[in-house]
């Protein structure tokens, strides 16, 4: 059977409350960077630098999602997608991080808002996607304990303002993967590097993210409040034990060091010896305000990870072997297509028994697409996507919780040091004329949940 037209999928046996999503960020689609009164945020300066991005491309446009957005809206709602992913530019409401507010930012999102409520599509709000006031940024970002003091303010002022209709939150989008590469392999915003940049940034940003979530429960009324984390199934080279002890770090470091905390469970320092350092940042009674009580964690799993045992690697003694070296299929990111991942994780989330419900915030692919007769084929994209929620299904069979998936994303966008090169979206852009055309995979996807 053609799998593309006649799936054997059908929405129907994901149940009647399963939630179904499209997300995006400010950033990546925005553009309009300096629109009514917009501050700079760290993504601003680092793609003004040389050498950062590829390609020398930026985000000054994107895909024009400030003026575009009515449209992209109207698209989501041709798509038959219900929820919507976004989030709040922090320096479009706060150009400098901190009070004063700036009115037409808040505008802006209110309108935003109201769209999506007047074409029926439930808005989901990311208070934080990397973006950073560069002006907090030259204060020390987030390796400075402030950072916490910071983001609760602007985490109040959008609970005041967006509050009374938004009612689904995302504190921070994947902290492993902005504090990682923007804190200590310095290929991101801000471009920091360092053992110690990490590992204070990791500590504050997991502070920020229970204590933004305490604001929300407190200033928003029947809020449901989660916040997302990257998460990968990880796999030993050999069944050596070296093999199998890196792998485990390697475990702790990308799926378990931010979410324990949060949980509950303090860092796992045991299974990760250089985490015991975070020893000298951790105040009295930060282990207790850590935790916070979540209505729904999201996780976003894009891939496996196969990890071998190596001294060179410092800190953690282990290597990614890539999929080009495994010589398997992968996307544009070079990310092994490996559906069953997303199984192993759910598999691997639910063990946490104090994770309420999870929803899958993001996932999808980067592939070229091919656009003839203004017609995008996008067959490999339609998979994925169908073979991801293959998997979700047996997840539910199994007996696990997962009640949502959100595709990442709607439409190609500005995959940070990546540019537009790797496109993700349902919907294809000519970055050039800001055209859009909805690709196989969207048409797909829409008739799915038709
Ligand atoms: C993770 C991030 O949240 C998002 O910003 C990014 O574009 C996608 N995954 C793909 O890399």
């Amino acid at each position: 059977m053609n799998k593309i037209e006649n799936s054997f999928l059908n929405k129907n046996q994901f149940g009647d409350d399963f939630l179904w999503g499209v997300s995006t960020a400010a950033f990546q689609i925005e553009g309009a960077h300096d629109a009514d009164g917009k501050g700079s945020s760290i993504w601003d300066v680092f793609t003004a630098q040389k050498g950062k991005v590829k390609n020398g491309h930026h985000a000054l446009t994107a895909c024009d999602f400030y003026n575009s957005y009515q449209n992209d809206i109207d698209l989501i709602r041709e798509l038959n997608i219900p929820n919507f992913r976004f989030s709040i530019s922090w320096t479009r409401i706060m150009p400098t991080g901190i009070h004063p507010v700036n009115q037409a930012g808040i505008d802006y999102y209110n309108k935003i808002i109201d769209s999506l409520l007047a074409s029926g599509i439930e808005p989901w709000i990311t208070l934080y996607h990397w973006d950073l006031p560069h002006v907090l940024e030259t204060k020390g970002g987030w390796t400075n304990r402030e950072s916490v003091t910071w983001f609760s303010e602007y985490v109040a002022v959008c609970a005041q303002h967006f509050g009374d209709r938004v009612k689904n939150w995302m504190v921070i989008n994947e902290p492993s993967v902005f504090t990682g590469a923007g804190y200590f392999l310095g290929i991101h915003a801000p471009g920091k590097k360092g053992i110690t940049n990490y590992l204070k940034a990791m500590h504050h940003v997991t502070l920020a993210t229970a204590a933004g979530a305490k604001i929300l429960r407190d200033k928003v009324q029947d809020a449901n409040i989660g916040t997302t984390f990257s998460c990968t199934h990880i796999e030993p080279a050999t069944q050596n034990q070296k093999d199998i002890d890196a792998a485990k770090r390697v475990d702790t470091l990308l799926n378990r060091t931010f979410i324990e905390p949060i949980l509950g469970l303090g860092y796992p320092q045991a299974d990760l010896p250089v985490l015991k350092k975070l020893n000298n940042y951790i105040l009295a009674d930060d282990l207790n305000n850590l935790a916070f009580d979540f209505d729904f964690i999201g996780l976003q799993c894009y891939t496996r990870e196969v990890v071998k045992s190596s001294i060179l690697i410092p800190y953690i003694g282990a290597e990614l072997i890539s999929a080009e070296k495994r010589n398997v299929i992968s996307t544009d990111m070079g990310w092994e297509v490996y559906p069953p991942a997303l199984y192993e994780v759910l598999k691997k989330f639910n063990e946490y028994k104090n994770i309420k419900k999870i929803i899958i915030t993001e996932n999808g692919a980067a592939f070229p697409d091919i656009l003839t007769n203004g017609k995008v084929y996008d067959i490999k994209r339609t998979h994925y996507i169908q073979d991801h929620l293959e998997q979700i299904l047996k997840a539910k069979k199994d007996g696990l919780n997962v009640e949502g998936y959100f595709v990442w994303s709607l439409t190609d966008n500005f995959e940070w040091a990546e540019g537009y090169n790797a496109r993700f979206g349902l919907i294809h852009v000519d970055f050039d004329t800001q055209q859009r055309t909805i690709k196989h995979s969207g048409l797909w996807f829409k008739d799915f949940l038709s």
